[in-house]
């Protein structure tokens, strides 16, 4: 019977290093000091003892009784301190930090520069406070042409501005590296510009391509491969005569609507398609601008909206989303 006790208790210590909560404490009273419970079951068996046995064993049980008495107000004691304001509750469940994930612009630019770095381009990038110079005069925009208006770039003093496209790139890179140039340059762009459809700052991915023999064929080539793997082997592409002051022929690329599959709806304005990119053949003013001979090489340039991008594949119908930091939204694509 001793056993017993001695059982009962290494049982009694081992829940007791469970109980967690307030509440869990007063079950376990019952459980083994109650009417029915296991030190007092224990104790109805004290009749079957010797009358010489029975003092050592009565006090023995007492002393086990105390012991858990005493064990479970403790505890309750500590459990309760705890819960209370100032006090730490170890008994919460743990909090989990939030998880960051990849901005949607940025895994839809990392998407495309592995579409294109398949194709054989290479990464470049240049500074988004440039200069006139290679913003507009070496990509042969005229002093007065609209695109220098004041409503559309940021200035700040003595030429210098905030870019308004990713073109200044493919006059850096000519200037600094060799030929032949195979390049996409990934980057913020700003324009003084605000509505559902355009913010101050955006992000474009400018390409260029300038080797001995390429031609027109290869400009469709590489934007018809983009295009596929981006958005299907199913969509049509348009390619429209166009107008860009550093290339020559020029054209603007559409898709087939992949809203409405080019049946006409509201996001391509019931025509069928959508404008995604500007393009043309490497205009030879701009060679001069970088010191090679216009008749040594040809080249083909095209330029292309992210957020314009990003909005199509997933669906969304205001670029401000993207800049708003609602993590219901961002988390979306995280
Ligand atoms: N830079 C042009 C724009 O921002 C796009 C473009 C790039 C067009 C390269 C032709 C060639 O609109």
């Amino acid at each position: 019977m001793e056993k017993q006790l001695e059982a009962l208790k290494q049982s009694f210590c081992e829940e007791l290093g469970q109980a967690h909560r307030a509440e869990d404490i007063e079950p376990m009273r019952v459980k083994y000091l109650g009417r029915k419970g296991a030190l007092t079951s224990i104790l109805r068996q004290m009749g079957t003892l010797g009358p010489e046995e029975r003092p050592r064993f009565g006090a023995l049980s007492n002393k086990l009784k105390n012991f858990i008495e005493q064990a479970l107000a403790d505890r309750l004691d500590e459990l309760k301190r705890v819960s209370t304001a100032g006090g730490v509750d170890v008994t919460l469940p743990g909090r989990t930090p939030r998880r960051g994930g990849i901005h949607i612009i940025n895994s839809v630019i990392s998407e495309l520069e592995d579409i294109f770095m398949s194709l054989g381009f290479t990464i470049a990038s240049g500074p988004e406070v440039e200069d006139d110079y290679h913003n507009f005069e070496a990509l042969n925009i005229p002093e007065h042409h609209p695109a220098r208006d004041m409503q559309d770039t940021f200035y700040f003093d003595k030429g210098i501005l905030l870019r308004t496209h990713t073109s200044p790139v493919q006059i850096r890179v000519m200037e600094k590296t060799g030929l032949p140039v195979r390049i996409i340059a990934p980057g913020k762009v700003y324009r003084c510009d605000s509505d559902v459809s355009h913010t101050p700052m955006f992000h474009q991915i400018e390409g260029l391509w300038v080797e001995e023999g390429i031609t027109l064929a290869h400009l469709k080539g590489v934007l018809y491969e983009f295009i596929h793997r981006l958005f299907g082997t199913d969509v049509p592409l348009r390619f429209r005569p166009s107008f860009f002051p550093f290339t020559e022929p020029s054209a603007e690329v559409d898709i087939g609507c992949i809203m409405c599959k080019g049946k006409g709806c509201r996001v391509c304005g019931n025509s069928g398609w959508l404008e995604i990119l500007g393009s043309g053949m490497v205009d030879p003013n701009v060679y001069k601008y970088v010191d090679i001979d216009p008749e040594s090489v040809t080249g083909f340039a095209f330029g292309l909206g992210i957020e314009r991008i990003a909005m199509l594949k997933y669906g969304i119908d205001d670029i401000r989303l993207f800049y708003e930091n609602d993590l219901r939204f961002l988390s979306q694509f995280a």
